[in-house]
């Protein structure tokens, strides 16, 4: 069994008008009721985190938000700073996520300055990090996760460790339904955790697997002993399956 509480992330994209953030928000909540088995954290849009932040207030669901940019204030259209985020609500923030990568030009340069102003702020990263189909065929799926893994936490300090989420999502794995064997995931994930050694303190880096995480294939994930959690896309857009795979990590 993994030492620490498990974490059900949910992931929900480019999804949900205010209406509906507000409807998925309240229905987990209800779904959810004062003692989850698991920590919980919900990731809407920006444009609903703060119609979301007053649904889950005074709740055990965390806020967090998509994306970051490292500087506080300043000329950046479009940006939104860590500062921000912390004011609306959140508690954490994805960096990294292989989409951002894929389509906005995100690289281990930019995620390591977003990791540390995140944790400057006070916020939890969680960091993405996963092999494409191609580089898991050139049997190269280590060695992309250990440049991610070390270009993108370069010289983090040693208190990182209890605020610091790492989410190991295959790219292959996200939004196609074809989700990872419990030991391909373990694999990762036990590799990770020996990169890490500047930061195996108490309570240790949870990392969490991504990847077409379903209500039926969780329980044999979240089972693994170095899968510490879940990062769910389309399945957390829905709270009922959300719910179930909350249940699952009990
Ligand atoms: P899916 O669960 O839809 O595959 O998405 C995973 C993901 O990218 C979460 O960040």
């Amino acid at each position: 069994m993994s030492e620490v509480r498990k974490l059900i992330a949910g992931n929900w994209k480019m999804h949900t008008t205010l209406a509906e953030a507000r409807e998925l928000a309240r229905g987990i909540v209800q779904g959810l009721g004062a003692d989850p088995q698991a920590e919980v954290a919900v990731a809407p849009p920006y444009t609903a985190l703060a119609a979301v932040a007053e649904v889950v207030a005074g709740t055990p669901v965390n806020l967090a938000a998509q994306d970051v940019f490292w500087e506080e204030k300043g000329a950046f259209t479009g940006a939104i700073s860590p500062v921000m985020l912390v004011d609306v609500g959140c508690s954490q923030v994805i960096i990294g996520h292989s989409e951002r990568r894929q389509h906005f030009g995100e690289t281990d340069a930019t995620v390591n300055r977003k990791v540390k102003a995140a944790l400057k702020a006070g916020l939890g990263p969680i960091v993405c990090v996963g092999e494409t189909l191609a580089e898991r065929e050139a049997g190269h799926t280590l060695q992309v996760v250990e440049r991610q893994v070390k270009e993108g936490l370069a010289g983090l300090p040693a208190d990182a460790a209890g605020r610091l989420v790492i989410a190991y999502e295959p790219v292959w794995a996200i939004g196609t339904g074809r989700t990872a064997t419990p030991a391909q995931a373990q694999e990762v994930h036990a590799f990770i955790r020996t990169l890490l050694p500047e930061l195996a303190g108490t309570p240790r880096v949870r990392i969490l697997y991504g990847g077409s995480v379903t209500p039926d294939n969780a329980a044999a994930l979240l089972a693994e002993p170095d899968i510490d959690g879940a990062l769910v896309g389309g399945a957390s857009l829905k709270a009922a399956s959300f719910l179930a795979i909350i249940a699952a990590a009990g």
